[in-house]
Parts: structure tokens; sequence; C-alpha cells
């Protein structure tokens, strides 16, 4: 199958790749270091990207970002940021990717344990990942030719609580969580929150 990855270069994509890539072709893409470039908070960018690379079996996006800061210090900007990077970009990416997606095909984006287990700092954060939740399980129902969308909602990284030196408790390695999305790839699950 061709799949097409967005966020290729990251924690979780970089296993995604790996995993993915033993038995189907994988077409790299991110904001700035993979072959294919892509800006998800640039609508006319994603349609680029499709246009690009013509129709896929299964389309999953890695990427995202919100901001994470006491709620008093969450600027108007800082919301504004969130819901057209993480939120809109991946919903975007759903509705733009119908066309270039095959029959029966697959649409996984990516939220996180934040939107139901919410930490002070993470309420731009949690409003987005519940956002991405919702709308998947949504459009799930609206998605054309069979095409299946999912999310997965990913605990803290090993690899991330790590690198910011936080205990590991909790933490689940990129090698496992990239399971999730080839569940959601080759299995027949839709509208699904997959939680790792
Ligand atoms: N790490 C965790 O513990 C954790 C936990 C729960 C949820 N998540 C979620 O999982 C997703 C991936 O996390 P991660 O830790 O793997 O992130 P990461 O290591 O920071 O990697 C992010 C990836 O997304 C790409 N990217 C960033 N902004 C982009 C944009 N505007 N358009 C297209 N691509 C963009 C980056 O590309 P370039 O390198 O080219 O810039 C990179 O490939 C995020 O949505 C994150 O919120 C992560």
């Amino acid at each position: 199958m061709r799949i097409l990855l967005i966020g290729a270069t990251g924690t979780i994509g970089k296993a995604i790749a790996a995993t993915l890539g033993r038995r189907h072709e994988v077409l790299l893409a991110s904001r700035q270091q993979a072959p294919l470039h892509v800006d998800i908070a640039d609508p006319a960018s994603i349609r680029g990207l499709y246009a690009k690379v013509g129709k896929v079996g299964a389309v999953i996006s890695a990427a995202g970002q919100a901001r994470f800061k006491p709620l008093d210090e969450l600027s108007d900007a800082d919301f504004r940021f969130s819901l057209d990077n993480k939120l809109m970009g991946q919903v975007n990416l759903v509705r733009y990717g119908f066309a270039s997606v095959a029959d029966s095909g697959s649409i996984t984006i990516t939220s996180g344990i934040l939107a139901q287990q919410p930490s002070r700092g993470s309420g731009a954060i949690s409003l987005v990942n519940a956002g991405l939740e919702g709308f998947a399980r949504a459009a799930a129902l609206e998605a054309p030719r069979g095409i299946r969308i999912n999310v997965v909602s990913p605990p803290w990284l090993t690899e991330t609580l790590q690198a910011l030196g936080m205990p590991l408790q909790g933490g689940l390695p990129a090698a496992t969580v990239a399971q999730a999305y080839v569940r959601s790839v080759e299995g027949t699950e839709t509208g699904q929150v997959i939680s790792p």
C-alpha cells in the first residue's frame, strides 16, 4: 500500500515509518526535514501536497503543535496558533484528503492523552485534542467510499519524557505507540479513538 505519512521526522513519525516501511511504500512528509514538504497550518500547502502525491491507500498524521502554558498566560495568539495548527491542520488533512484516498482506505490523525487526562497548563492542548477526537468520530460517519477515519491518542512517550528530564512512569516507547497506527491502517475500525 502507498501510505502518506505527515510528521515523518518526529519521534512518533520515525517509529511509524520504521514499522510500516517494512511492508508498505511510505511517503515521508514534514514541514522541513522530510523529502515531501507541507505546513499543515496552511490549507494551500496541504492541497499542494495531495496534488503532488496522487492516490494513496492511507494517510497518517503524526504532526501538529499546540501551546502548553498556564491558563492565565495563554494569549489569544496562543489559542489561534493551537487551533490553526494541530486542530484545523489535521481536520483539513481529512477534508482535503478524501479525494486522494483510495476506496476503503484510511486517514489516521493524532490527538493525545491530555484530551482525557488534563494537567495544569494543558488548556489549549486539551481543547484541541478533544476537538480532534470529536471531529474524527463525526467525520467517520460521512466519509465517502468506505474510507475509515481514526484518531490515535498517545500517552507521554518515553523518549519525550527523557528529553524533558521528567519521570518515565506512565510513558510508552515510540515503537509501541506506532503499533496503534498500524492497527488503524491495516485493521477495519473507523470512528475510533485508539489509545496505545
Ligand atoms: N511526544 C509525546 O509524548 C506525545 C504525546 C501525546 C501526543 N503527542 C502528539 O503526537 C504528535 C507528534 O508528536 P512528536 O513528539 O512525534 O512530535 P515531534 O517529535 O516534535 O515531531 C513533529 C513532526 O511534525 C512535523 N511538523 C511540525 N509542524 C508541522 C507542520 N506545521 N506541518 C507539517 N509537519 C509539521 C515535524 O516536521 P519537521 O521536523 O520537518 O519540522 C516533525 O516531523 C503531536 O501532535 C503531539 O502533540 C505527542
